[in-house]
């Protein structure tokens, strides 16, 4: 195969409109949600603050000018630096892993590699590799915090092309990158004015939803409420936000707030352990920008 030559059949490269699209297939991701999220986003606003930023759908249909983008998964914010600031190494990286035989066993071998922390190009490398070649893309540790979900067997390796990986690099120039929890990020950097974007893991739904199982910290009940607490303190400094959830009877009990907007729509899921389970998910946009929409 070759690396980073355009693919035609992927969704996340094709673009025929030149935007800038994800460099990650992120499970949860809002590629398809994006048109309904941006009519809640207001036209003008200090800081763009994304705390769960995962493939950073929105962000990348943005392109804002001052982006603040944090998420508590380590690699996943690794491979934004190195994105940012040494994408022209990482491609070169990627293209040695291209060449090396596209097959179950070298998945497993590369799954099981290990770099110390200041290796950044290389975490970044792998951590791409395996979103595009493991079951479903899922970023799924143990309870150690080892990467272990299975190889997805998918026919050929598709790693993102250059131009994707060059257009997000340019994107995210003037991005500063957080690492850990919503709330300190949340709590430290958001001010009067900015806009917030927040789509956290859903709460589980059936017996086959692991969808918050993206790092070692599952995302709890608990989570959820000091979520809705940071959310009303956003609203009470004066932020816009729009946060995405799943239409859950948890979520709409802890937004019950007269004052927000709760709007339902729907999006294709295609992140789930059993095929038949795919399908339209209906999920929910809740705002303080009454105007909107
Ligand atoms: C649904 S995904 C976000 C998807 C993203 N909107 C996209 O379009 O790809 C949720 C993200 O929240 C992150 N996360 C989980 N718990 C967190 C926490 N306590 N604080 C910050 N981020 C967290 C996960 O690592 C994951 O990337």
């Amino acid at each position: 195969m070759t690396l980073l030559d355009s693919s035609e059949t992927n969704p996340l490269e094709a673009d025929s409109l030149n935007r800038v699209r994800p460099f990650l297939k992120w499970a949860g991701g809002k590629v398809r949600l994006v048109r309904e999220i941006i009519r809640f986003v207001p036209r003008n606003y200090a800081k763009y603050i994304e705390p769960f930023v995962g493939g950073g759908a929105l962000f990348f249909s943005l392109c804002p000018k001052n982006p603040i983008l944090a998420d508590s998964n380590q690699e996943l914010m690794n491979c934004y630096e190195v994105v940012r600031d040494r994408y022209e190494s990482l491609i070169e990286t990627l293209q040695e892993i291209a060449g090396l035989p596209y097959n179950e066993e070298t998945f497993y071998e590369i799954r099981k590699w290990k770099f110390p922390r200041n290796q950044k190009i290389k975490r970044a490398a792998r951590m791409i590799y395996l979103n595009r070649t493991a079951f479903n893309g899922l970023y799924r540790v143990n309870r150690s915090g080892e990467f272990n979900t299975p190889f997805g067997r998918y026919k050929k390796l598709s790693l993102p092309t250059e131009k994707v990986i060059s257009s997000a690099s340019r994107a995210l120039q003037k991005a500063a990158l957080m690492m850990g929890d919503f709330e300190e990020v949340l709590e430290n950097l958001a001010r009067k004015g900015d806009f917030v974007y927040l789509d956290p893991p859903y709460p589980a739904v059936g017996k086959y939803s692991d969808f918050n199982r993206y790092t070692k910290d599952f995302f709890s009940e608990k989570d959820h409420e000091r979520l809705s607490e940071s959310v009303r303190k956003l609203d009470e400094r004066g932020c816009t936000f729009v946060l995405s959830n799943a239409d859950h009877p948890l979520i709409r009990e802890l937004y019950a707030d007269r004052k927000f907007k709760l709007v339902r729509v729907f999006a294709p899921r295609y992140i789930n352990c059993k095929g038949d389970e795919r399908g339209n998910v209906a999920e929910v946009l809740i705002t303080n920008n009454l105007d909107s929409g």
